[in-house]
């Protein structure tokens, strides 16, 4: 029997191209995004249905679990995608910056992994693969402290989750990547500025160069490896609990590992200072 997979945030960059990954590998899939009627890519593939969904409203989560269950009977694993990243001075945020950073990356998590708890111990297991970043297990620049709070958060709440998921066959996963090419990310960060407040700007000029950059100095991942590991989990061919996929994050973790976390903290802020 064919295998269902159920994915978040499919209309741009990592999401839509592992939707159309597990197509081609003849899977079910159940795409979701905030705006289906603008979706022209995924509408090519039969085995593929689009429903829609913002994470963050419980109502509508519930209705697209609710929607692909019936679609194809059974889910098999569920991938949270969708994300977006808040950085700049935390002083500098809007209160409803702050609250959206949470919302999306960690309580969207929350909410379709709680609609799917009761499909999956009925159905005795499933997994959820949270898509996380090496911000989620370590920092690495400046002017990141809320995207690396709601990145750390789903990985809390991953971890934690381990153990009363574990009696019912309910597995989880975490893929812990870089920045990757062929995505919208970088161009729907939301910055937190003042015109009048101009102490943070050496810094913010520092990190914005280096998100600037990163285009053209190789740092960026192909996204297909990164699919390629969300397929491996979902077949079982990779168990692994945390997937820390390119460069820059296996370096990261590496430095991390070896040395006292004042002296890590000392070594990347001094890239920026
Ligand atoms: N690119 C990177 O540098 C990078 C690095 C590490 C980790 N990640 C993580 O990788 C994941 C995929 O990001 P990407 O790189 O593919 O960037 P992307 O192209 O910006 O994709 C993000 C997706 O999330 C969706 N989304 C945002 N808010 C949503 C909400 N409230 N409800 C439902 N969907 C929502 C977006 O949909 P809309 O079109 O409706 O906005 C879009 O489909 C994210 O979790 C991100 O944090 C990215």
């Amino acid at each position: 029997m064919r295998k269902t997979v159920f994915i978040t945030g499919t209309s741009s960059g990592l999401g839509k191209l592992t939707a159309i990954r597990f197509a081609q590998l003849g899977w079910n899939v159940a795409a979701t995004m905030r705006t289906p009627e603008n979706e022209t890519d995924l509408t090519a593939y039969d085995n593929i249905k689009i429903f829609k969904l913002d994470v963050t409203k419980v109502e509508q989560v519930q209705m697209a679990v609710e929607q692909a269950i019936a679609a194809f009977g059974k889910i098999d694993v569920v991938v949270n995608n969708a994300g977006m990243g808040t950085y700049g001075p935390l002083e500098l945020a809007k209160e409803d910056a702050i609250d959206w950073q949470f919302a999306v990356n960690a309580r969207g998590p929350i909410n379709v992994i709680r609609k799917f708890l009761p499909h999956y111990r009925a159905n005795g297991g499933g997994m959820f693969i949270n898509i996380s970043s090496f911000m989620g297990i370590t920092t690495a620049v400046p002017l990141g402290s809320l995207y690396n709070m709601s990145k750390f958060a789903l990985e809390g709440l991953t971890e934690g989750l381990y153990y009363e998921l574990k009696p019912f066959n309910i597995e989880l996963r975490l893929i812990e990547q870089g920045g990757s090419t062929g995505n919208n990310f970088k161009e729907s960060i939301t910055w937190n500025r003042d015109e009048n407040i101009k102490d943070y700007d050496d810094l913010m000029a520092k990190l914005q160069n280096v998100m600037n950059t990163a285009d053209t100095s190789g740092s960026l991942d192909d996204p297909q490896i990164i699919v390629d590991a969300i397929v491996a989990l979902a077949t079982g061919e990779s168990k692994k609990f945390r997937t820390v996929i390119g460069a820059a994050g296996n370096d990261l973790m590496a430095l991390r590992n070896s040395v006292q976390i004042e002296d890590y903290l000392e070594t990347i802020a001094k890239n920026y200072m």
